[in-house]
């Protein structure tokens, strides 16, 4: 039975009605790291591992909730919001509250949910249901939030409910997301741009190190601090400064001894990135997918020396995926400290090397990495429970 089946049925057999349904899926991250709460670019598209909900209205205050990966629900009223406790709901309490918030009217409601995103991987499965379950509320109380509201007020619930806090790149993602698209977000304006990212040869794996980010909320709102930090020093000589976003390779170059030496790093990273992305961007528009994989190898190398968010782990899988010709590109995905690393691999060499890379890998850590052929897949949206297509 295909994931969205399974959703619906659990939702008939503990609540004898018939749901709504949706997918809401999780993100890769091309290029473009640690760049959007600094202002910057950011390169992600969403895949075919998604989260389904079922979800329908109730007469009264109640939202009844079970996750059937968890095989746990969880019930809360509208007019008693706080954290639940158990970490799980909490994403999707986040989304009522800030539904609450942004000055909705909604009554209860029926949700089950589960699906394929797997946790910890960096694959963004808390965007998938922060803003998975905003989009369908919007849709079921026929609330008439915008697509980019929607974003901004799941990406508030993480930030403030469950206290991550995050950029706005998964949740854009989340909602934007387009098959065999790319999406350039520029996290300053919030515009967006597609880049289309389908190739007959080439896939887009990613490496499941098993690793779990156990240090990331704390060193992420680090890092956050520390480009924050390095942006105050620089605004007091360049008011015109507000981010990183608005200092330049050179700029950054001439604070080397004004900053303190992890600030600098960080910031030059940032800095870097950015201008890196826009390359990237280029390299796509003219089908060089090798230029397009040495700039990704050369974010991992900032990532792990300059941004210091990668692991022995994560930086051994991108040794041995350089050894590979067929490989054009591989790096450390997502906030790190651990999940993925994301490589372009010509198709035809893809078994070989998931093979030779993941034995490699247990004898050095004694972990059993996954390995996952991502396709570009569209955004959150509504599907029809026959066909479990989009409608
Ligand atoms: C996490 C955050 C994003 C982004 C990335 C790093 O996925 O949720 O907002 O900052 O880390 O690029």
């Amino acid at each position: 039975m295909n994931l969205a089946t399974n959703v619906a049925k659990k939702y008939n057999e503990l609540f004898n009605e018939t749901p709504v349904l949706f997918r809401s899926p999780g993100r890769i991250n091309l290029i473009g790291e640690h760049t959007d709460y600094n202002m910057g670019f950011v390169l992600p598209a969403a895949i075919d591992k998604s989260i389904y909900f079922a979800v329908n209205k109730r007469n009264d205050d109640y939202c009844k909730i079970y996750s059937i990966d968890m095989n746990d629900s969880f019930e809360f009223s509208l007019n008693d919001i706080r954290k639940s406790g158990k970490h799980w709901p909490d994403y999707l309490i986040g989304a009522v509250d800030e539904i609450k918030k942004y000055g909705c009217s909604l009554s209860g409601f029926n949700c089950v949910f589960g699906g394929n995103i797997p946790i910890g991987a960096g694959l963004s499965s808390s965007a998938a249901l922060e803003a998975g379950l905003a989009f369908a509320l919007d849709k079921i109380f026929d609330l008439g939030i915008g697509k980019l509201d929607l974003v901004k007020l799941s990406q508030k619930a993480e930030n403030e409910f469950v206290g991550v806090q995050c950029g706005i790149m998964d949740q854009y993602i989340n909602i934007f997301g387009k098959e065999g698209n790319a999406l350039r977000i520029d996290c300053r304006s919030l515009e967006y741009q597609y880049f289309p990212f389908e190739f007959d040869n080439i896939s887009i794996v990613l490496f499941d190190s098993n690793v779990s980010h156990s240090l990331f909320t704390s060193e992420y709102n680090k890092r956050r601090q520390e480009c924050s930090d390095g942006v105050k020093v620089i605004s007091g000589d360049h008011p015109d400064v507000k981010s990183l976003r608005d200092v330049t390779c050179d700029l950054i170059s001439q604070y080397k001894s004004k900053l303190n030496p992890n600030v600098y790093k960080r910031c030059k990273y940032v800095v870097e990135e950015n201008s890196r992305l826009l390359q990237a961007c280029d390299a796509l528009v003219s089908h060089n997918l090798k230029l397009f994989g040495s700039l990704m190898y050369s974010t991992h190398e900032g990532l792990s020396n300059d941004y210091e968010v990668s692991c022995n782990e994560l930086d051994y899988l991108v040794q041995l995926a350089k050894e590979y010709p067929a490989v054009y590109g591989s790096r450390m995905m997502g906030g790190g400290f651990g999940g993925c690393t994301i490589n372009l691999v010509e198709n035809d060499a893809i078994d070989l090397i998931s093979t030779e890379i993941t034995e490699k890998y247990k004898q050095k850590f004694g972990l059993q990495a996954k390995t996952y052929v991502t396709q570009i897949s569209s955004g959150t949206n509504i599907i029809s429970i026959k066909e479990n297509e989009t409608v």
